[in-house]
């Protein structure tokens, strides 16, 4: 402004120029002021699709130009971001909710603020934050979003759980809750344990003196893999071919029999959730990692009295929840920094996003959870 108005006084004062001269040339040099004030974000490295269809042909690296930071913006430099299944989905573009192609893919992750625009007050460069809720394209080395749209974090926070923290970890949480009261000494049973959220469910649980009864693939190391389940907490791991029997329930030993059941999986999988389950008994189910129907027999419903319900974060978080969302973040964000709450990771240099995402799509057998490092 001031300098606008010198600019001024410099043209009157000089009385050499036409009037219209003379505002030509402070409209001109105005625009050049303001040119100088905005705020650009750097050049932006990103995975992007054009058109939905397998990620592995329609994702490719490409470098998007400078955006402006307008005033109530910030610019975040992503630190580490996941490939979760459901940012899979969003690609081949079966997920009920995705972004307009083209765009950038992820939907979770962390950062640190780069710069912010003029009216933002709270938020600073260097501060640690996640989009929370969780919003589309955060793969990719800079993402601007409005402030109102970014939480801040404690600076010691893990970088590879904040950056993994709210899609599955809270799932996990709202699954436990809201379905059934569960007590102390009450159980219940998940199939695909090894996910981040069954890893979680186990560790949640069991906080709250919860028993779990945990059914996997069968896979290759699968002993060494029941035993690092057990060493989360959980009380029962099988295998499906170890639950090929007559009477499952018969396999337990001290824990009572499930109220409540979580199936990610779909298939047989989900037939043996059900097995599990005592009369009257819930199964959710939140995942259809095997892509397969689920197949309910007419005596668990007419002898059994189960009952079938499904959970979506998306829809949780849409029910006005960003304030309780961002409150359970921090809650199992200082779980994992105590090292209370833990999954299995690997953390891959963004150079290697193809090897990563070829691992989270399943193509080299069962792998961790890959999180991409900007
Ligand atoms: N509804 C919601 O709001 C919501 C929220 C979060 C997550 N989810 C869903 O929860 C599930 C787990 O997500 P996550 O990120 O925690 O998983 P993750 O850590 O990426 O692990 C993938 C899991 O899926 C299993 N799996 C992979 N392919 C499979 C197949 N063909 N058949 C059977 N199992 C298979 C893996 O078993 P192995 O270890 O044996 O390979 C592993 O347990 C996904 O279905 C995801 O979409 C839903």
């Amino acid at each position: 402004m001031a300098v606008t108005r010198s600019i001024a006084l410099q043209a009157v004062n000089t009385g050499l120029w036409s009037l219209k001269r003379s505002s030509s040339r402070i409209f001109q040099q105005a625009q050049t002021v303001r040119a100088l004030t905005t705020i650009m974000s750097p050049p932006s490295k990103a995975v992007v699709y054009e058109h939905h269809g397998p990620p592995d042909s329609v994702t490719r690296v490409i470098e998007l130009s400078p955006v402006e930071v307008k005033e109530n913006q910030v610019c975040v430099k992503m630190l580490a971001a996941p490939i979760n299944p459901s940012d899979i989905n969003r690609i081949e573009g079966v997920y009920p909710v995705r972004p307009q192609v083209p765009a950038v893919g992820g939907y979770e992750g962390v950062g640190e603020v780069y710069s912010v625009g003029s009216a933002v007050k709270d938020l600073s460069p260097g501060d640690l934050v996640i989009p929370s809720p969780p919003s589309s394209g955060t793969w990719q080395t800079y993402v601007v979003k409005d402030q109102d749209m970014w939480h801040k974090i404690s600076k010691d926070s893990p970088i590879e759980y904040a950056a993994t923290v709210t899609v599955n970890p809270l799932t996990a949480l709202r699954m436990l809750e809201d379905f059934t009261t569960l007590n102390s000494g009450d159980s219940i049973v998940q199939n695909g344990a090894t996910s981040i959220v069954g890893q979680c469910v186990i560790q949640l649980a069991r906080f709250r003196g919860i028993h779990s009864v945990n059914i996997i693939r069968d896979r290759p190391g699968s002993d060494e893999v029941k035993e690092r389940l057990k060493a989360l907490g959980a009380d029962e791991v099988f295998t499906e071919s170890q639950l090929e029997v007559k009477n499952v329930k018969g396999l337990l030993s001290n824990v009572p029999e499930p109220t409540l059941g979580f199936n990610c999986v779909g298939g047989n999988a989900a037939s043996l959730v059900l097995k599990f389950l005592r009369q009257g008994g819930t199964m959710v189910t939140y995942g259809g990692m095997s892509k397969k129907p689920i197949t309910v027999s007419t005596s668990s419903f007419i002898f059994k009295d189960l009952s079938l319900r499904g959970f979506w974060l998306q829809k949780w978080l849409g029910a006005d929840k960003a304030k309780e969302c961002r409150d359970m973040v921090d809650y199992l964000l200082c779980l994992a920094k105590e090292r209370k709450l833990k999954y299995e990771m690997e953390l891959v240099p963004f150079d290697n996003f193809n090897s990563a995402l070829d691992k989270a799509l399943g193509k080299l057998g069962s792998q961790p959870k890959q999180v991409i490092k900007f």
